[in-house]
């Protein structure tokens, strides 16, 4: 099944190559922009672009040009992760450049040794559509040379809002390469920046933390982060995404996190989410589903669907965003031909209940929901196949959009979230004698 090179429907895939964090989701003047970090010339990891998408809708993207390419000492290896924010009419884009410094002579696209060091830029576009990357760059912090303050080679991944009288900026970083850590930087002109504080104490901290992520949500405060973890064998997917409610002092910039925290989805391979503002003003965030192989060699990597984020009773709910599950209208009575613009299934599970999509099974075992991938496995050594939510309090219901590479199931409106990827997925739906089961398709793709 080939992706339609000029766009993307559902879930946002690259036009071809490489696609890992979602970067710079804004809605801007009328338009959502979703950057993504891109390789553009083969589907693996190398020297970081930012890809760039449109859309109107939250379902159909639209590709656009590369925005954002190495063209500066700085960046010279590469344009990681960050955010974008409106101001005075204009997009600011913030990303952290990375140089290194050694030629690996066999393949400039990666560093030797790991050495190389980070530095946080910002590059302002007059229009969200034209970067002008030869005379429009800033380096805004420099290499950190204070190791009290953060890690020369691993600071990274900005992301920008505006306070009560000042602009903040989180970023990801590290203890020694042993114990994650975030720093806290403020500004007023968005370009000279500067440290005001770090964190490194709460529960979820890796060796180091990446795209972190701080909003409030009707006075909860929310920290999201992707912690990075040594596997213990190396074949599991051990460094994730998780997200806890905290308290934080803007004034000192003081968090205390709580040991305590949830993993953003319990399907475990979802990283570095990205958020943003909608047209609505609702907080909404998308993720980068790690796929372990390319789809017929062309492709590898996508984003989720965007999800809604929400605060009930002290935890975040994170579901389907509205305009996109609108669209799933039009409801079947037959089984519906698996297309990329996909399906959605909903249903209430009795205990023991199972429904088998093409392979992927979801069922309810006692008071939560679990799914299994083992038919539809990209067949990598030490794979996880088997996936579970934690209790699940508000009920059984569930909601799954099922596309060729991809199954997200959101449980209760987003109490909690599995999500997979999928290799080989059949075209067939057993879900027999499973209460009010419905299968809906979006009427005009
Ligand atoms: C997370 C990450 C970021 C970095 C980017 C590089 O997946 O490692 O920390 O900015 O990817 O592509």
């Amino acid at each position: 099944m080939k992706n339609d090179l000029g766009k993307s429907i559902l879930h946002l895939k690259p036009p071809g190559n490489w696609l890992n964090d979602p970067n710079g989701f804004i809605y801007y003047k009328g338009t959502y922009h979703l950057f993504y970090q891109h390789f553009p010339y083969a589907p693996i990891w190398g020297t970081m672009h930012w890809g760039h998408a449109t859309s109107h809708d939250l379902i159909h993207w639209e590709h656009q040009n590369i925005a954002v390419f190495p063209s500066i000492y700085e960046d010279q290896n590469g344009c990681y992760s960050g955010c974008a924010i409106e101001y005075k009419e204009r997009m600011h884009l913030f990303y952290t450049g990375v140089h290194y410094l050694k030629t690996n002579y066999e393949n400039i696209h990666a560093s030797v040794d790991e050495q190389f060091e980070e530095s946080q830029l910002t590059l302002v576009s007059d229009d969200g559509m034209h970067f002008d990357n030869f005379n429009n760059k800033y380096v805004i912090i420099p290499v950190i040379e204070d190791s009290a303050i953060g890690d020369r080679t691993h600071t990274r991944d900005p992301k920008v809002w505006r306070g009560k009288d000042a602009w903040y900026m989180i970023l990801g970083s590290t203890i020694n390469g042993e114990r994650g850590r975030l720093l806290f930087y403020r500004s007023y002109d968005l370009y000279k920046w500067q440290f005001v504080n770090s964190v490194s104490e709460g529960g979820g901290f890796g060796w180091m933390c990446e795209c972190p992520d701080y909003f409030e949500i009707d006075n909860n405060k929310v920290l999201m982060f992707s912690s990075m973890r040594k596997a213990e064998d190396g074949s599991k997917l051990d460094s994730q995404t998780i997200c806890t409610l905290v308290d934080f002092d803007e004034t000192t910039c003081t968090m205390n996190i709580p040991k305590n925290y949830q993993y953003f989805d319990y399907g475990l391979e979802l990283y570095a989410t990205q958020s943003t503002i909608d047209a609505l003003g609702r907080r909404v965030l998308v993720a980068w589903l790690r796929m372990p192989k390319p789809v017929d060699n062309e492709w590898i990597g996508m984003l989720s669907i965007p999800r809604v984020v929400e605060v009930k009773n002290g935890h975040i709910y994170f579901r389907v965003h509205p305009d996109v599950e609108c669209k799933f209208n039009k409801l079947c009575s037959d089984i519906p031909k698996l297309s990329e613009s996909g399906y959605r299934i909903c249903a209430e599970l009795s205990d023991g209940d199972m429904i088998n999509i093409g392979g992927y099974k979801v069922f309810r075992s006692e008071n939560c929901i679990c799914t299994d991938k083992t038919a539809v496995a990209a067949g990598k050594k030490g794979e996880q196949l088997h996936f579970k939510t934690p209790v699940v309090k508000d009920g059984f219901y569930v909601d799954i959009y099922v596309e060729p590479h991809t199954v997200e199931v959101f449980v209760n409106n987003g109490e909690y979230t599995i999500s997979n990827y999928v290799y080989g997925l059949g075209n067939s739906i057993e879900a027999d004698n499973i209460q009010n089961c419905k299968i809906f398709v979006i009427a005009q793709p």
